[in-house]
């Protein structure tokens, strides 16, 4: 990438401090997460505020805040930010990207949410007039309007029934997927509105044995939920990083499945998005083959600053582990559990190997309770009738315990 301008150091994503506890048996899969030093170090705030609201946005760690800063700093005097580190910044997202699901760099593309990704797949997928796109139904909006919108090519979306639960209906799915004017799976990994995890192994085991494409929402589930592309096979991957991820607003990616990419033609064109167009000088040569990686799907210029954001984040929770953030949700939940199974109070998400870190409670008098919880400084979501906790890597039992007390006070004192 050739630059006329000195290079400063390249924007950081190195980890600045670990925060587990070694195990006495000194075996990393064993250490534990070092919950006050995170709190304290990452998110200070957390000493006034209970926040589990994850699901709709992740807070930003401090060594992302102090990236952003250092990021804008130089970004006021451009000459500091030369175009090679700008470049290295991205492929560095990428990389962290691809670590996330377990797949490899040039299979993910880099977007400004998860909606564009969804978009790239509904557009790009190769269907013909009458083929059917699958979607469940009570999946996020944005993983409908863009399938339903096929209609104006004669593309229909069928939207299936979910359980009495409300979960997607995994069999009844499997079962449409036998019908060969399907040609689309789009699913959500986690679903927003009550956490169930998707059975991906059982569903990507038939989109792959009859040619399916299988197209995944993932916004709800990595940063919390281990998901390995590499073993589980998908097609297309869209996640935008201001959830889980813990990430800016901006900053997101798509991955494509490395034998997908060529049949997959960009929605939109960028003008980096062709062979040879890293040579800046000589943009006008207007190449004429499409990159045979995910940056054909980029749409330049991106957000730089959102992922000099990103990429600390990720770093963040990859230094932990998704795997040891999903095993600590698991333990958040317990006392809420509890005092469900005590006050027989209905629990509105999975309670087996299919739930996330997202757990629904439907309390009686729930809009009263979500407003006493608030009030208690306990941030949290209603949808669809429950409330919905999302709690991350940074909350502890004694929070969920401080919740459990505040509904225990029941709809009459409100406090
Ligand atoms: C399942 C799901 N998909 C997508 C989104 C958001 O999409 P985008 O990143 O395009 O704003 C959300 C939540 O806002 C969601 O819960």
């Amino acid at each position: 990438m050739p630059t006329d301008v000195p290079s400063g150091e390249p924007p950081r994503s190195e980890p600045t401090q670990t925060y587990l506890i070694p195990s006495e048996a000194r075996d990393l899969a064993r250490d534990t997460l070092d919950l006050a030093a995170i709190r304290a170090a990452e998110f200070p705030w957390t000493d006034t505020t209970i926040y589990l609201n994850n699901a709709s946005i992740g807070p930003l760690p401090e060594r992302t805040r102090l990236a952003l800063e250092e990021f804008n700093r130089r970004r006021c005097a451009p000459y500091q930010l030369p175009d090679r580190d700008l470049f290295a910044m991205l492929a560095e997202s990428r990389r962290l990207a691809a670590r996330l699901i377990g797949a490899a760099p040039d299979e993910i593309g880099l977007t400004i949410n998860t909606g564009f990704g969804l978009g790239i797949a509904a557009r790009g997928i190769p269907l013909e007039p009458g083929d059917i796109v699958l979607v469940s139904d009570k999946e996020f909006p944005a993983n409908v309007y863009p399938w339903l919108r096929l209609s104006d090519s004669g593309v229909l979306t069928e939207l299936v029934p979910t359980t009495p639960e409300g979960w997607p209906d995994e069999d009844r799915l499997l079962e449409r997927l036998r019908d060969p004017r399907v040609r689309v799976l789009a699913v959500s990994l986690v679903q927003f509105s009550n956490g169930y995890l998707v059975d991906l192994e059982r569903l990507s085991e038939v989109t792959r044995a009859n040619g399916t494409w299988l197209v995944v929402d993932a916004i709800q589930g990595v940063g919390q939920i281990p998901i390995d592309v590499s073993r589980t096979q998908v097609d297309v991957l869209a996640c935008g990083g201001q959830k889980w991820l813990l990430s800016p607003w901006g900053s997101g990616f798509v991955y494509v499945r490395r034998e997908l990419i060529s049949s997959l033609s960009p929605t939109i064109t960028g003008w980096l998005a062709f062979e040879g167009t890293d040579d800046l000088s000589q943009l006008t040569r207007y190449e004429e083959t499409l990159r045979a990686d995910g940056r054909r799907f980029e749409l330049m210029t991106l957000p730089y600053q959102d992922f000099a954001g990103f990429n600390p984040s990720v770093g963040l929770l990859l230094e932990v582990g998704i795997e040891r953030i999903r095993e600590h949700l698991a333990k958040l939940h317990r006392p809420i559990l509890d005092w469900a199974d005590r006050t027989e109070t209905r629990i509105g998400s999975p309670r087996d190997h299919r739930g996330s870190g997202i757990l629904c409670i439907v309390p009686e008098g729930v809009g009263d309770a979500h407003r006493r919880l608030k009030a208690a400084r306990v941030i949290c979501s209603l949808r669809e009738g429950a409330i919905r906790l999302s709690p991350h890597l940074y909350n502890t039992v004694e929070e969920m315990e401080r919740v459990v007390e505040v509904l225990e006070r029941g709809p009459q004192t409100n406090g």
